[in-house]
């Protein structure tokens, strides 16, 4: 049985008094008994911030990149030792922000993915196409070439205690979610590559979707079978938006 994990994607956004708020509102409304496990995302900035006020509450961290190298003349990157020491327990790799405004490649998200597990934290890989990509029908070819980018480095054990957001990049903060069944389908898909290579893998992997996934259309989209989870921009700067889709998972 796969618990669900949703995470907040708090991208670019807050300052330390709105974080200290959306935290607080976070903490009041946040109950153990949520069936999902619940993650946010601040900016790397915010994060010992968050990880004090969440102390104790299991409400978990995670940061949205990581660095490929560990330590040393890398201007700009966060290491995952020192994500780890601020208390962060995932890190978003692949984001398509990342890979689209940014240019990072399939090869790089991949020793991103390397350096997260190498350091103890928990990847969270993005995957998904753009909408010509996917109006040209090769999201399956797209999606799996950002898969196998881990696999070719690390292997397919290397997936063993990560996890895989489906984000289509046409679905991204534009309002347009993908259905329930364009999104199951490409989780399904994804589970049968991963099957291919490791049943048991395939079966306990936690496959998130995102992308305009909010209060209205969380429950329907977390019913399909192999969706698992998601991950939450816009909605998850909104406290009681995000506890909704918590309390759907
Ligand atoms: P969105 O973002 O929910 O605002 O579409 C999701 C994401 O980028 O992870």
């Amino acid at each position: 049985m796969r618990q669900p994990l949703v995470a907040g994607n708090w991208k670019m956004n807050g300052t330390k008094a709105s974080v200290e708020s959306l935290l607080s509102e976070l903490k009041a409304g946040f109950s153990d008994a949520l069936n999902a496990e619940v993650a946010v995302c601040p900016s790397y900035i915010f994060l010992e911030q968050a990880a004090a006020a969440l102390k104790g509450t299991g409400i978990a961290l995670g940061s949205q990149n990581v660095c490929d190298q560990d330590k040393g003349a890398f201007t700009g990157e966060v290491s995952a030792p020192m994500l780890k020491e601020a208390g962060v327990k995932y890190a978003i790799v692949g984001h398509s922000e990342r890979r689209h405004v940014y240019g990072e490649a399939d090869a790089l998200v991949a020793a991103r993915f390397a350096a997260a597990k190498r350091g103890g934290l928990i990847p969270i890989l993005c995957v998904g196409e753009k909408l010509e990509e996917r109006e040209a029908n090769i999201t399956e070819k797209v999606v799996a070439a950002q898969i196998d980018a881990v696999i070719d480095l690390l292997g397919i054990e290397g997936l063993q205690g990560s996890v895989i957001a489906y984000e289509p990049v046409w679905a991204i903060g534009t309002g347009k979610t993908a259905s329930p069944e364009q999104a199951q389908a490409v989780h399904a898909f994804i589970r049968a590559k991963l099957a291919k290579q490791d049943a048991a893998l395939a079966d306990s992997m936690q496959i998130l979707y995102g992308g305009s996934m909010n209060a209205a259309n969380a429950a329907d989209l977390l019913s399909q079978a192999d969706i698992d989870g998601g991950l939450i921009g816009g909605a998850a700067l909104k406290a009681e938006d995000f506890l909704t889709i918590c309390r759907a998972g």
